[in-house]
C-alpha cells in the first residue's frame, strides 16, 4: 500500500516536472571524459535543462564548477565518485546521458571495448534502475549494439525495464551521413534527412539513401562506407588520443533536446535511436535503429525500415547477422555476470 502510494506520488511528480513546469535535470555520467565535458557545456546551454548532475570517477566536480559559471539559468552541481554521489545525481532524473567508458585507438573495433565498457555500463545502469527507474536513459558508450542490451538486462533483472524509454544514441551516423551528402551535392546538411537504420559499429549501420532525396546515393559504394565507418576516420586522426567527443557531444546534446522537447510536450519529434524495436524480434534480434517518434513517455511511435534497393538490402542481411551476435553477447554478459 505504502508502496503504491510512493511510486503515484513520484509519477505525479515527474509529470508535474517534466511536463507542466518544465523543469528538467539531465544527469551526465562520464561528465568529466572527452564527450562528457562538451556535452555538459552544450546542456547547460539548452533553456530545457533547468538541473545539471554532473558525475564521473574523476574529475566531476571540478567540470561542474567550470560550467556553473555559464550565464544561463540552469543550476549545475558535481558529484563526488561515491556510491552515495552517484545515488544523488540520479535522484529525479529525467534524462541520464551515460558516455563513460573507454573509447578506441587506431586498429581496434568497438566490438573490443566490450571488455572494459561491459562492467562499467552494467553498474551505472544498476545505479539508474534504484535511483531513477522512470528516467529516460541515452547510451552513448560503446559498443552501443551491447551496451544497450546489457542496460535492458540489468532493468529487467530488478523489474523496473521499461524499453520505452531506454536509447542507444545513434544521433551521430545521422549527422555524419547528412554531411557527407551536403559535401558531395553542394547543399546545406540541414536539408539532409538521410535516414541510417541497424546499428552503431561498421556494417550494421545502414544509410537508406534510395529513401532521400539523392537515391543515386545508394550506389555510391564509398560513401556508403564513409558513413558506416565514420567513427574510423575520427580514431585515425586523433592518432591514439581517443574517438569523436565534439561531434558525438553535438549529437547527444541534438537527441536529449529531442526527448526533452517530447517530454514537455512538443509534437512529432522524430530522431533515429537503437531501441528495443519488434522489427526484427521474429529474427531473434530485440534492438534494432530506426527513426522513432518520442513523446512524454518516451518512445511513442517507431517507423519502418521502409522500402530499400537491391544494394541496400544486401546492407541490411550483413547489419543483422552482425547485430544479432552483438545484441547476444550483452545479454549473455549479464546473465553471467550480473550486477551486485
Ligand atoms: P573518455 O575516456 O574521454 O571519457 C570517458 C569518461 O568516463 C572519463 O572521464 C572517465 O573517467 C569516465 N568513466 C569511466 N568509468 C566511469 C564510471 N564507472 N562512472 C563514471 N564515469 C566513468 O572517452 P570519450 O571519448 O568521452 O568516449 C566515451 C565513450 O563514448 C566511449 O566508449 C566511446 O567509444 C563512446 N562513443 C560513442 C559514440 C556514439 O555514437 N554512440 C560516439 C563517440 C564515442
Ligand atoms: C563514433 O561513431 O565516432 C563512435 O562510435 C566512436 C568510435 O569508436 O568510432
Amino acid at each position: 500500500m505504502f508502496a503504491a502510494r510512493a511510486v503515484f506520488a513520484a509519477g505525479q511528480r515527474r509529470a508535474f516536472s517534466a511536463s507542466a513546469r518544465n523543469l528538467s535535470k539531465v544527469t551526465v555520467l562520464g561528465a568529466a571524459g572527452g564527450i562528457g565535458q562538451p556535452l555538459s557545456l552544450l546542456l547547460k546551454m539548452n533553456p530545457r535543462v533547468t538541473e545539471l548532475a554532473l558525475y564521473d570517477i574523476r574529475g566531476g566536480p571540478g567540470v561542474a564548477a567550470d560550467v556553473s559559471h555559464v550565464n544561463t539559468k540552469s543550476t549545475v552541481t558535481g558529484y563526488e565518485p561515491t556510491p552515495e554521489g552517484l545515488a544523488s545525481a540520479l535522484k529525479g532524473s529525467d534524462v541520464v546521458v551515460i558516455p563513460a567508458g573507454v573509447p578506441r585507438k587506431p586498429g581496434m573495433t568497438r566490438d573490443d571495448l566490450f571488455n572494459t565498457n561491459a562492467s562499467i555500463v552494467r553498474d551505472l545502469a544498476k545505479a539508474a534502475a534504484e535511483s531513477c527507474p522512470e528516467a529516460n536513459l541515452l547510451i552513448i558508450a560503446n559498443p552501443v549494439n551491447s551496451t544497450v542490451p546489457i542496460c535492458a538486462e540489468v532493468f529487467k533483472a530488478r523489474g523496473v525495464y521499461n524499453p520505452k524509454r531506454l536509447f542507444g544514441v545513434t544521433t551521430l551516423d545521422v549527422v555524419r551521413a547528412s554531411r557527407f551528402v551536403s559535401e558531395i551535392k553542394g547543399t546545406d546538411p540541414k536539408d539532409e534527412n538521410i535516414t541510417v537504420v541497424g546499428g552503431h559499429s561498421g556494417v550494421t549501420i545502414v544509410p537508406l539513401f534510395s529513401q532521400s532525396k539523392h537515391p543515386d546515393l545508394s550506389s555510391n559504394d564509398k560513401l556508403v562506407n564513409r558513413v558506416q565507418f565514420g567513427g574510423d576516420e575520427v580514431v585515425k586522426a586523433k592518432d591514439g588520443a581517443g574517438s569523436a567527443t565534439l561531434s558525438m557531444a553535438m549529437a547527444g546534446a541534438r537527441m536529449t533536446d529531442a526527448v526533452l522537447r517530447a517530454a514537455q510536450g512538443e509534437k512529432g519529434v522524430v530522431e533515429p535511436s537503437f531501441i528495443d524495436s519488434p522489427l526484427y524480434k521474429d529474427q531473434g534480434i530485440d534492438f534494432f535503429a530506426s527513426k522513432v517518434e518520442l513523446g512524454p513517455n518516451g518512445v511513442e511511435k517507431i517507423f519502418p525500415v521502409g522500402d530499400v534497393d537491391a544494394a541496400e538490402e544486401k546492407l541490411l542481411e550483413a547489419c543483422l547477422v552482425d547485430l544479432k551476435k552483438n545484441i547476444a553477447k550483452g545479454v549473455s554478459f549479464v546473465a553471467a555476470n550480473p550486477a551486485k
